[in-house]
């Protein structure tokens, strides 16, 4: 969701700000806008619906005068349409004073009727210009930015990073910050503002994060960092990890098929420093007290969409390996109800971007109720790890595509050393079974790198189904979560309805759906480690298939079993049960991607869809 850049420095701050927003592109948009004070100390902007492309020709046809501060937006929607009106930046203190946001100011009615009462006008929609009304009405009174920005964050409600430029302030970019994302970027005789590192990657890799309730001044040769009631507060200094090309697409055809490539090293970095002597040590737990891991009675994920998946299939490792009760809960529906949290309760949240407001609010209640939290996550210096006790980051590298994928591996293996490392600090697995796991968990590189090998096959069945209007997935046991995301996939990408369910509830309600021609995907459980389940799914692909189902089935080298119900196998590398998830869920992407590259639709990023949902 919407992308914030500033600057001040003695770039081309144009050029700075548009490419800090086509880096930030991929957190989805629908119009964008930028604002820059120029030599003379004038305010200029330029703003257009529509993507990037849009405000490019925008800036060839009306070109603004460049200068040395500025500030740039990239918005998607929520308080009126995606139009020039309502895009960003807005204005105020008669078009000297420019602000952008990211996030949605709750209490904005109220306080618009109060502006319009005092006779101040309105140009949109938005709740974002009533924060800059709201600004340029306490600037005129105290005449310093920051000063001004401290008064009005009182009377804000909800979710907001703002920034603003007053032409009166050259050289100036002031932000605030209360839970939407903010960092900053530290460069020489120049610093950045971002709502990720990714808006200014391109220029330094020295970054410091900004915490709640803070705001924030940068000028090209300082930063300062204040609270909301102006007392000064430590900042912390971090080294981005990606270079600027790790979010570049390369010869690509698009981020998401770079990404579902990556996937081997989205595991093997995300496994990196981890495993000791066929031991999974991880430094962050042994930091966050293995004492405190070795009493925990229950642990409770929360999660929304592919981050949630990952958080089921890992269920099954967690309760086998450590024996702990999981319970696995969408961060949205977590929150407004009364969860029964106890301080032997562990909160573990996952977010490929670490900025989820649903998480986010999730994570702050449980921790509120006295449970203790550990962050799985993607991006550093992100809000949920900075607010939680412990973070495993993934090291998948940036995700670009909407559509998450190599996040998700890389999710499902830090869970699994997560329940490694628990189930050796509570002795709950013997050590030889331990090393067998870890053995089983080093090898899922080179396995994922062999499923990628599928690609030209599912490219072919991709192209033979570009007309279906619906499908269905099956899966048990550790392939039912993955019966759900490849589902997921299938809706965000190809916009075809898809369901996911239980092999074994099929015949409780989902069966009346097939018909004659129905494409449903199988996730077969193996016939060698699940030999109890390899049957029964066996048996439900016979049901359906006597039903006039088409089976599409993902099982194992060597499964003969399925072969003469099935139209269509696509293989796997053999893998203990609890791996196969790490493996299925590859050609599931796969066909997802090349059904919407069928259909001539933009993979990366789909209709409606923003990558970080940072409001509620
Ligand atoms: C689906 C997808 C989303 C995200 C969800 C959580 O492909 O990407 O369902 O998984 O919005 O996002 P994070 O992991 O950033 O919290």
């Amino acid at each position: 969701m919407c992308g914030i850049v500033g600057y001040v420095g003695s770039n081309k701050t144009v050029d700075v700000l548009m490419g800090g927003l086509r880096r930030l592109e991929y957190r989805g948009y629908d119009s964008a806008g930028i604002a820059v004070i120029d030599s003379r100390g004038v305010l200029n902007t330029a703003k257009k619906a529509g993507k990037l492309s849009a405000l490019v020709e925008e800036l060839k046809a009306r070109p603004i005068n460049d200068g040395q501060t500025g500030i740039g937006h990239t918005r998607w929607a929520t308080h009126g349409a995606p139009t020039n009106a309502n895009s960003h930046p807005h204005l105020a203190d008669n078009g000297r004073l420019a602000l952008i946001h990211n996030g949605i100011i709750e209490n904005f009615a109220p306080l618009k009727a109060e502006l319009i009462a005092e006779g101040f006008s309105f140009e949109s929609e938005t709740d974002t210009e009533v924060a800059a009304v709201l600004l340029g009405r306490e600037y005129q009174r105290v005449g310093d930015l920051a000063e001004a920005f401290r008064t009005i964050v009182a009377r804000l409600d909800g979710a907001f990073t703002l920034l603003a430029v007053h032409q009166d302030q050259p050289g100036v970019v002031v932000g605030a910050r209360r839970n939407s994302p903010l960092v900053i970027g530290l460069g020489e005789g120049e610093n950045f503002l971002g709502s990720d590192v990714a808006a200014f990657v391109e220029y330094t890799r020295r970054a410091v994060a900004i915490g709640q309730d803070q705001i924030v001044t940068i000028t090209a040769d300082a930063v300062t960092v204040t609270d909301f009631d102006g007392h000064s507060v430590e900042t912390e200094e971090f080294d981005i990890a990606w270079d600027a090309s790790a979010s570049e697409k390369g010869g690509w055809s698009s981020f998401m098929a770079k990404e579902v490539s990556e996937q081997p090293d989205a595991v093997a970095n995300t496994l990196r420093g981890r495993i000791t002597d066929g031991r999974v040590v991880v430094p962050e737990l042994t930091e966050f007290g293995d004492d405190v891991l070795a009493g925990i009675r229950r642990i409770v994920i929360v999660a929304c969409g592919t981050a949630a998946y990952a958080g089921q299939t890992a269920k099954y490792a967690i309760e086998k390996w450590a024996q702990v009760p999981v319970d696995v809960e969408l961060s949205h529906e977590f929150r407004y109800r009364d969860p029964v949290l106890s301080a032997d309760t562990l909160v573990i949240s996952i977010s490929q971007s670490g900025e989820t407001m649903d998480t986010l609010m999730a994570v702050k209640y449980a921790m509120s109720l006295g449970a203790k939290a550990i962050s799985i996550c993607n991006t550093q210096g992100a809000t949920i790890p900075r607010e939680s006790d412990a973070v495993i980051y993934t090291h998948a590298g940036p995700e670009v595509a909407v559509a998450s994928t190599k996040a998700f591996v890389a999710q499902i293996t830090a869970l699994y050393l997560f329940a490694l490392h628990l189930a050796r600090v509570r002795g709950s697995l013997p050590e030889a079974e331990q090393a067998a796991q870890v053995a089983e968990l080093q090898a899922v590189p080179e396995k994922i790198a062999t499923v990628l090998g599928v690609e030209d096959e599912v490219r072919q069945l991709a192209r033979w189904m570009s007309d279906t209007r619906a499908v269905l997935f099956l899966g048990r046991h550790v392939g039912f979560p993955i019966a759900l995301e490849g589902a997921l996939k299938l809706k965000e990408l190809a916009y075809i309805h898809a369901e996911g369910f239980a092999a074994g509830e099929l015949k409780h309600g989902p069966i009346a759906l097939i018909e004659p021609g129905q494409p449903v995907f199988v996730v077969v459980p193996s016939p060698r480690g699940s030999a109890h389940l390899h049957p029964k799914v066996v048996s439900n692909i016979q049901e359906i298939r006597a039903r006039g189902a088409r089976i599409i089935a993902i099982a194992e080298v060597g499964d003969a079993a399925v072969l003469p119900f099935a139209d269509t196998v696509i293989h796997i590398p053999l893998a203990a049960p609890l791996f196969e998830p790490l493996l299925a869920v590859v050609p599931l992407q796969m066909f997802a991607m090349e059904l919407a590259r069928a259909k001539g639709l933009d993979v990366d990023q789909p209709r409606n869809l923003a990558k970080s949902v940072t409001v509620e």
